[in-house]
């Protein structure tokens, strides 16, 4: 895992394409998934929100258009100056930080939700970024991972990962102008762990309940866990 300062100069170098990458190189699903995680949280939703490592926003705008207040965190401004402009345009009750999800710049049990979307991979410390979005959400609150995933299955994993291993960086570095952006999104869902060992490292951060979700075959994985009731706030 690289450091956090090459991870933040990446992000700001390909803000720019970030959210045009997005959705071509996902043919648009990734929209699909936020909703997922807006839906699965329910009445929740319309709480109040931690995006963490929220980017351009669109996660955490997702849980305003549903009726929640939403704070927004991530550690590149170049990605957050691209979500200003959404926010204001729908004029939707957002506030984005500069912030890191180590030390989230959120007191103890202060929301209803958090959540993080394909950002806790990037982090040096995931078993603190977990433990970070359990500390903010009060008792009873829930936490949301949205990550990628490597679909099984004989025929159609071999194929995604042609696809994700060589496709996709080839396309992705040169639309977004980056040598290594999208060889390092290959490389870090590669050696990102299997949906039950993620389960199991959000139990050991405190939460219960937890479990997941495959989406579209596998190609991503919400993953979910609730702070217990007993646990201070
Ligand atoms: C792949 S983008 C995801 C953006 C957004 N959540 C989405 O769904 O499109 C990853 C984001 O995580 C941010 N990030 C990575 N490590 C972080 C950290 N430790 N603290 C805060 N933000 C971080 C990066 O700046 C980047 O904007």
């Amino acid at each position: 895992m690289p450091e956090a300062t090459q991870v933040r100069s990446m992000f700001a170098r390909i803000a720019g394409s970030y959210d045009l990458l997005n959705h071509l190189l996902s043919a648009g699903i990734d929209r699909r998934w936020r909703r997922r995680v807006v839906a699965c949280a329910g009445e929740l939703a319309s709480g109040q929100v931690l995006d963490a490592c929220c980017g351009t926003g669109d996660l955490g705008l997702e849980f305003a258009r549903a009726g929640a207040r939403v704070v927004g965190v991530d550690f590149t401004p170049e990605m957050l100056r691209r979500a200003l402009p959404k926010q204001r345009r729908e004029a939707l009750p957002v506030l984005f930080l500069h912030g890191d999800l180590l030390d989230l710049p959120v007191a103890d049990g202060r929301a209803d939700i958090a959540c993080v979307a394909f950002g806790i991979r990037n982090v040096v410390d995931r078993g603190r970024g977990l433990a970070e979005m359990a500390r903010v959400v009060r008792p009873g609150g829930r936490v949301f991972v949205l990550e990628f995933s490597q679909p099984p299955g004989v025929i159609f994993g071999p194929l995604y990962r042609f696809y994700f291993k060589g496709l996709l960086p080839a396309f992705g570095n040169l639309v977004s102008g980056d040598d290594d952006a999208y060889s390092y999104l290959a490389r870090t869902v590669m050696a990102w762990p299997g949906p039950a060992e993620l389960q199991a490292e959000m139990e050991q951060s405190g939460l219960e309940a937890c479990g997941f979700e495959l989406l579209t075959r596998g190609i991503a994985c919400l993953h979910f866990g609730t702070r217990p009731m007993t646990s201070e706030p």
